[in-house]
């Protein structure tokens, strides 16, 4: 049975077969809506979530299918004490499918070792979020026509950002990437990423603290929100929150074609004024989020749609 933990999971081959699957929902939903009839999804969220729920949800009713589950650890079986390999054991009683979010890293996969379904996991602690990765190739993918020979700036909290960590993984496997980290000092990317991922491969990267310097070169600008939730003093966090903010006069620094993404939820740190500028394209991402979940829960339950 395949499990999706990391976006690694998965060769590059099959990534791009997977892509190519989403981008044929994305464009004949209706040769889709029955694939999944009588299979359900479990969404099993022991964190805040809105978009990474709700679009597996939505995916899954897309194909035909039907979902359940729970949105806050105090709703299940958690806060009496359920571990979560005994929740999944349970779960794989009712679905036959399985998307996890959890605060813990490593939690998805524990959940996998004794799961009788394919597990997702949706992002586990400060660690992995592979379906943000996938919902960004996808985005990438359809705005740049390419993934390789692109110069990708991702911005903010880069030490404690899941999908940052799942992304920079998932891109060093295209020829010609070159990454510019973009941050202040305390949330630099963790050092496993810096050597067991860039370094060991041999990917072109820089580390800066300001943005402005950095607009000019990049095809790609991925801004994030400083992860409040994982900072061990408000202190330091209120120290940080709103040490980048994207907005108009900044925007006129970068390419014509650079285009901007953004995992969301967005705090301060992209202005709304950007919103309207069409290089902002964070609100298709959301979009292919669910095109590329429905690509994804057909693969791991390993239906064909002809
Ligand atoms: C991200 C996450 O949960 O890591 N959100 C999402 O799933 N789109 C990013 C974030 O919370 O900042």
């Amino acid at each position: 049975m395949r499990h999706c933990m990391s976006p690694l999971d998965f060769s590059v081959e099959e990534l791009d077969q997977m892509l190519d699957l989403a981008v044929d929902i994305e464009h004949n939903p209706e040769k889709y809506s029955h694939a999944c009839e009588g299979k359900k999804i479990a969404t099993l969220f022991y964190e805040p979530s809105t978009r990474t729920r709700l679009s597996f949800e939505a995916a899954m009713l897309n194909l035909g299918g039907k979902v359940l589950g729970f949105s806050s650890a105090q709703s299940s079986s958690a806060a009496k004490g359920e571990s979560v390999a005994d929740t999944i054991r349970v779960i794989s009683c009712f679905a036959d499918i399985a998307a996890i979010r959890h605060p813990k890293e490593g939690a998805a996969y524990v959940a996998s070792t004794v799961s009788g379904i394919p597990v997702i996991n949706a992002g586990d602690g400060g660690h992995q979020h592979p379906t943000q990765t996938l919902t960004d190739l996808m985005t990438i993918r359809s705005i740049k026509g390419k993934l390789g020979k692109l110069t990708i700036g991702l911005c903010g909290d880069l030490k404690f950002g899941r999908t940052v960590h799942s992304l920079i993984s998932a891109l060093v496997r295209y020829p010609g990437i070159r990454f510019v980290l973009i941050s202040p000092e305390e949330l630099r990317v963790p050092d496993y990423v810096r050597d067991d991922v860039l370094r060991k491969n041999n990917i072109p990267f820089e580390e800066v603290i300001r943005l402005e310097d950095a607009l000019p070169d990049l095809d790609v600008l991925y801004m994030t929100r400083v992860q409040k939730e994982r900072f061990f003093n408000e202190e330091d966090y209120v120290r940080m929150k709103d040490f980048y903010i994207l907005d108009k006069a900044k925007m006129e620094l970068a390419k014509e074609d650079m285009c901007v993404l953004h995992p969301l939820p967005r705090v301060n740190e992209i202005s709304v004024e950007v919103d309207s500028d069409p290089r902002a394209c964070y609100f298709r991402q959301v979009q292919y989020g669910v095109y590329i979940r429905m690509a994804l829960i057909l693969t791991l339950l390993g239906v064909k749609v002809c």
